[in-house]
């Protein structure tokens, strides 16, 4: 176990001594963070119309393998190719047809720290699928033409999506995510998805996920006077739960699908209590009639915010980094061991975004159940085991609100590995405080 030597006090005196650094005075201002456009709903609307367009001249949904999809996809691509977008468009197969999801860089930004925010475009067989997920789709478009509309030059690197396959069981950005080099997938500092975002009887909800992105939406919402609440129908149930699942911090929005709207939420948000926030949900009559134009316009100016807020932010100086880099075995469906990194010298608890990289090499990760344990014991779970977490190795990073914890002291790193058959090591991990 060691202290890196590139603690940020360390580069920063290491850069004072080489006189790259101005005095205070005469350094410029940090940029400060540049307030997104009010996002025209009707430009979001109108991507609506032409994918029920699309879904009607193809015999009535943008389901994956079907003709509705690919037309989706060339619609978006088109509109991204003659804004300067960088696209790619990443294929798979799946149920022995063809997908696709659409990837569209916007040049610039710092190539290391990447804002990546994302829908899919994929609609059930039964239906347009306007709502579900025409709204996100359209919405993450526009936002994107407005970052292009705008010349936006922010600090981050801005990267959007488009995923095929979310409805047969997120499989285009589970696909995406899989085949994303490790080292492409440490340069992702956050994802944020939109999936549902204009159901006619809306409400109003956050993904309660990564403290940073969940905060911005909230502090947005309560700007304009809309109170929000948690996401609860189904955490994992659409695109953000593969990044999730490979460390990176994700967010959302979300008006709400089949479940029913409660009596107080109809007091705080209108609408009809005890009737489904989306009647049309994975239905023939999720149309365009099936959106709410106020919802669709909140959520995406909200993501235009969030877009423009953490995309422009100026970067984090790097923290001090404490890690340990010994191989410890991790026994087939054995007891759990453990790796420990000894914190001294500091002052005070723990900040509330602690991260911690972990670095395990492992021949099936869904096997491996991975804990954090703070000096005292308390446990805080990093990744949980799962048959579905079909991959190799966990490279990540992962974020933990340890603001209760003293910072001092020995930290674990506790891996399990709950199956038989596949095996690995800890090859390295690290805290950054
Ligand atoms: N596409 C999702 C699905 O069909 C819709 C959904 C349900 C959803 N619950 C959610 C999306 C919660 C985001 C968050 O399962
Ligand atoms: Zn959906
Ligand atoms: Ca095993």
């Amino acid at each position: 176990m060691k202290l890196s030597a590139t603690t940020g006090i360390a580069a920063a005196a290491a850069l004072a001594v080489a006189g790259l650094l101005a005095p205070a005075s005469a350094q410029a201002a940090p940029a400060a963070t540049a307030a997104a456009p009010d996002i025209p709903v009707a430009n979001v609307k109108a991507h609506l119309t032409q994918l029920q367009s699309i879904a009607t001249a193809n015999g009535g949904n943008r389901a994956h393998g079907r003709t509705g999809y690919k037309a989706s996809i060339d619609y978006v691509k088109a509109k991204l190719d003659a804004a300067g977008f960088t696209t790619a468009l990443q294929q798979f197969t799946y149920n022995g047809a063809i997908g696709y999801n659409l990837v569209a860089d916007w040049p610039g930004g710092d190539p290391n720290t990447v804002l990546m925010t994302g829908a899919h475009l994929d609609s059930v067989t039964t239906g347009a699928g306007i709502n579900d997920n025409g709204s996100g789709s359209a919405a993450v478009l526009e936002t994107a033409l407005a970052v292009s509309r705008a010349q936006l030059q922010p600090t981050k690197h801005l990267r959007f999506g488009w995923w095929g396959a979310e409805e047969l069981g997120l499989v285009g950005s589970t696909h995406y995510v899989n085949t994303l080099p490790a080292a492409e997938r440490s340069k992702l500092t956050g994802y944020i998805n939109a999936d549902m975002i204009a159901s006619p009887n809306p409400g109003y909800f956050v993904y309660d996920d990564d403290p940073e992105l969940e905060k911005v939406f909230k502090d947005w919402f309560a700007g304009i006077g809309v109170p929000t609440e948690i996401e609860t129908e189904g955490d994992g149930r659409s695109d953000h739960a593969p990044f999730k699942n490979a460390g990176i911090p994700v967010g959302g929005l979300f008006t709400g699908a089949g479940r029913l709207k409660t009596t107080a939420q109809a007091q705080k948000w209108g609408g009809t209590a005890g009737q489904a926030f989306d009647r049309c949900y994975h239905s023939s009559c999720d149309t365009t009639a099936n959106v709410d134009d106020t919802a669709l316009d909140r959520n995406s100016d909200a993501l235009a915010h969030a877009v423009w807020t953490i995309g422009t932010a100026a970067p984090v100086p790097p923290g001090d980094v404490y890690e340990n880099l010994n191989d410890v075995a991790v026994p087939d469906k054995g007891p759990a061991v453990t790796s420990t990194v000894t914190v001294s010298g500091r002052t005070g608890n723990a900040p509330a975004t602690l991260k911690v990289g972990v670095d395990i090499k492992h021949t099936w990760r869904g096997d491996l159940v991975v804990d954090l344990v703070a000096p005292d014991g308390t446990a805080y779970r990093l990744k949980n085991s799962s048959s579905r977490d079909s991959a190799d190795n966990v490279i990540a990073t992962y974020t933990v609100d340890a603001s209760t914890e003293a910072a001092n002291g020995d930290w674990k790193l506790r891996v399990q590995d709950v199956a038989s058959q596949d095996t690995g090591y800890i090859d390295s991990w690290r805290l950054t405080f």
